[in-house]
């Protein structure tokens, strides 16, 4: 069983521990050994896009709708993150900055995709692009070390690479507005 806001309590909690996204990773693990039981207790949210479950300078709590096919540019967080897919599937494409790439541009060197159950970690200083493959809606929980909506970040062009302030109010409606 999930229960919404015991899973709040406990991940305000871990976030009092010491490794903060190891302990928020068991947290949001345990909840995905249920996934069913994720997507009763969230509802199903017919419009896309993230919705707010905790917002606060600490932790950031972000149940996540998104449209099939999806996609999504490369972007940072300058936070750590856990997310927990709890329906359908999404693929990251990660884009570490690596010597030689400059001040800006940033190249593809891996990715990982994560299927209903699975949990997936990303560093402070990652940035990824993600895609939902699936010609259905993909649910996610998001869970970010800090205040995702007051952090300043970067998104990079698609067809240069090269880095820019994120739009994150565009950044979302482009998430929102996918069909
Ligand atoms: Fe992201």
């Amino acid at each position: 069983m999930f229960d919404r806001e015991q899973f709040i309590e406990d991940c305000a909690s871990a976030v009092r521990q010491g490794d903060r996204q190891r302990a928020v990773q068991e947290v949001v693990a345990r909840a995905m050994t249920d996934p069913a039981a994720v997507l009763e207790a969230l509802g199903q949210p017919a419009r896309p896009g993230p919705q707010i479950v905790r917002a606060s300078d600490s932790i950031t709590i972000l149940n996540v709708t998104w449209p099939a096919h999806c996609v999504l540019r490369p972007h940072n967080h300058l936070m750590w993150s856990v997310m927990g897919l709890y329906c359908g599937r999404k693929d990251n494409i990660l884009w570490p900055r690596l010597p030689g790439d400059g001040p800006s541009r940033i190249s593809a060197v891996g990715a990982k995709s994560v299927s209903t159950g699975d949990v997936l970690l990303l560093g402070k200083d990652i940035v990824h692009s993600v895609v939902n493959p699936s010609s259905r809606i993909s649910r996610a929980i998001h869970i970010y070390g800090g205040g995702y909506f007051h952090t300043p970040r970067s998104e990079w062009d698609p067809d240069t690479l090269g880095e820019k302030p994120l739009d994150l109010e565009a950044f979302l409606r482009a998430l929102e507005t996918k069909s």
